[in-house]
């Protein structure tokens, strides 16, 4: 199939000489730790169509993030920042869930022990495990316990700059002039997306949460980041230093590789549905 011009090519897997035995060593610490946290960056939804920030064709390989993911340019400029956020909203809510998120989404809704915190904000993650319980073969509660710990918001929400209210909105934004920028139901202040920008501190509740899921497990498995901003990148440390082990998952190495007992090379789309018990 011809590429677009824009989609990055995934390497196949890498057949590294040892790379069926750390399979296998993977399998076993996963199929055998009672308690598990999944971290995973964007290079998840990599196969599914949604660029990488740090990767070839990486959104901050020609964007400069001072620009256009942080609360001083939304100051500066508001609809240079929500032409961006409609522009990656619109893109990514063209894409699906890959062989990743699903493989993800059924472990979490089948073992109750397993948590995923997310750095990302595309919402695969949360469409892959609707899809998986669509069928109503999982309850309520198992639903809701699966949902993804995310640490840095959601494209598809917005947040008021006045009264702080949230809301879900996978709408089109309207970028046409200042005055036809989103603007907040309750308080009509302005509306700017539900992430987390550079410099901003991130949700305490939600990070705690984070915390205390890598504290508690007993294998962190990491999938596609860079391990490069924290305090996301901590997490697999927190794990380590409460005894447990950390099992990375990405197509290059990263500064986990040295940190983790077992490293695969190659796309999470293929090694998941192979490395995940379900
Ligand atoms: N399978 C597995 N890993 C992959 C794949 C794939 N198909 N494709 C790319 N990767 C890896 C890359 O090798 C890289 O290590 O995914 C990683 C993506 O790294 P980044 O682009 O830096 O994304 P991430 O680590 O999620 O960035 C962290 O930075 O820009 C901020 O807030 C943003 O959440 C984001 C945070």
């Amino acid at each position: 199939m011809e590429s677009r011009p824009d989609e990055v090519r995934q390497p196949d897997e890498v057949q590294e000489p040892d790379s069926a035995q750390r399979m296998d060593q993977a399998r076993r610490l996963l199929g055998s730790a009672r308690r598990v946290l999944i971290l995973t960056g964007a290079g998840v939804s990599a196969e599914s169509g949604v660029p990488t920030f740090r990767g070839p064709n990486g959104l901050w390989r020609t964007r400069r993030p001072e620009e256009l993911a942080t609360p001083q340019a939304f100051q500066a400029d508001p609809k240079l920042v929500w032409e961006w956020y409609g522009f990656r909203r619109e893109r990514v809510g063209a894409c699906r869930p890959n062989k990743a998120h699903v493989a993800i989404a059924r472990l979490t809704l089948e073992n109750e022990n397993v948590r995923l915190v997310t750095q990302n904000v595309d919402g695969l993650h949360e469409l892959a495990l609707e899809e998986a319980a669509s069928d109503g073969s999982y309850p309520a509660a198992s639903l809701s316990r699966a949902e993804p710990i995310r640490l840095h918001g959601s494209l598809f929400r917005t947040r008021c700059t006045g009264c702080g209210d949230r809301t879900l909105d996978r709408h089109p934004v309207d970028v046409d002039s200042e005055a036809s920028l989103p603007q907040c139901k309750k308080c009509a202040a302005l509306l700017r997306p539900d992430v987390v920008w550079f410099g901003e501190e991130l949700d305490p509740q939600i990070l705690q949460s984070a915390i205390e899921a890598a504290e508690a497990a007993e294998v962190c498995l990491v999938v596609g980041t860079s391990a490069l901003v924290h305090p996301a990148a901590s997490l697999p440390l927190l794990t380590r230093e409460s005894g447990g082990v950390v099992v990375e998952v990405n197509t290059e190495a990263t500064p986990l590789t040295e940190v983790a007992v077992v490293s695969i090379r190659g796309p999470a789309g293929k090694i998941l549905p192979r490395l995940l018990p379900v």
